[in-house]
């Protein structure tokens, strides 16, 4: 703490200066956590590009991992090998009416995320930091994707000869859809649901998922 008059003014000074800085930086997580909704659709016109997958597959060398073990690895995949993911996976499972996705929107850009050593709840928590971060890389790159959990495993490791059966899928591309928040109660319905063409996704308040205030 300075106790002379020009001290205390530098230290003022170096207070002002630091606070915009951090509210910009949370202002941008919030934007990018708000754009980071899961697409079952996606624009045919644009093609997501090798660089682009490698970006967002390169977070990963500076993120969290359980006794830094750093046992997930990845398999990008272009538009030229979306037709042996295709078959194999399955969107909007909650809304099997839809038959998502469309023809013609579906995504054409994978990863494909392995693990070298069996899976367990360490590998499931690296899993969660890995894919959530390389999807907030990719709508911080114009970019959206979708988790995938529903897919044949065995057919998909099959079809890139990959020496583990992967995980998870990130769907990549440049999401074609309205996608809604909905504040709701901690006892109401999760499911998410259309209603004019606007994809509604149900999220709990802040209030409720606090525990014991
Ligand atoms: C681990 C995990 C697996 C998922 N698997 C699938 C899937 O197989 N198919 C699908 O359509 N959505 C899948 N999702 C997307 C969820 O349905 C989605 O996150 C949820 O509906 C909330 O929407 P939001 O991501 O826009 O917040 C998965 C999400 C996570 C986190």
């Amino acid at each position: 703490m300075a106790d002379d008059y020009l001290g205390r003014k530098m230290e003022e000074y170096r207070a002002r200066a630091a606070a915009p800085a951090v509210q910009k930086t949370l202002a941008s997580l919030n934007r990018l956590l708000l754009k980071n909704r899961s697409h079952r659709g996606y624009d045919s016109r644009f093609t997501v590009r090798a660089d682009q997958l490698r970006s967002m597959i390169e977070v990963n060398t500076r993120i969290p991992s359980a006794r830094n073990q750093q046992v997930l690895r990845f398999r990008p995949v272009l538009a030229d090998e979306a037709p042996l993911v295709l078959p194999h996976i399955r969107l909007g499972g909650a809304l099997p009416e839809l038959h998502l996705p469309l023809p013609g929107s579906e995504p054409r850009a994978f990863i494909l995320i392995c693990s070298t050593v069996p899976e367990d709840r360490y590998v499931d928590i690296d899993l969660g930091i890995s894919v959530q971060s390389m999807l907030l890389r990719g709508v911080e790159m114009g970019l959206n994707g979708i988790c995938i959990g529903a897919f044949d495993r065995a057919r998909i490791r099959e079809a890139f000869d990959l020496p583990w059966e992967p995980l998870l899928i990130l769907g990549v591309g440049k999401g074609a859809e309205q996608i809604e928040l909905v504040e709701i109660g901690a006892e109401e319905n999760r499911a998410y649901y259309r209603r004019n063409g606007v994809h509604y996704v149900p999220k709990i308040r802040v209030e409720e998922l606090l525990i014991g205030k």
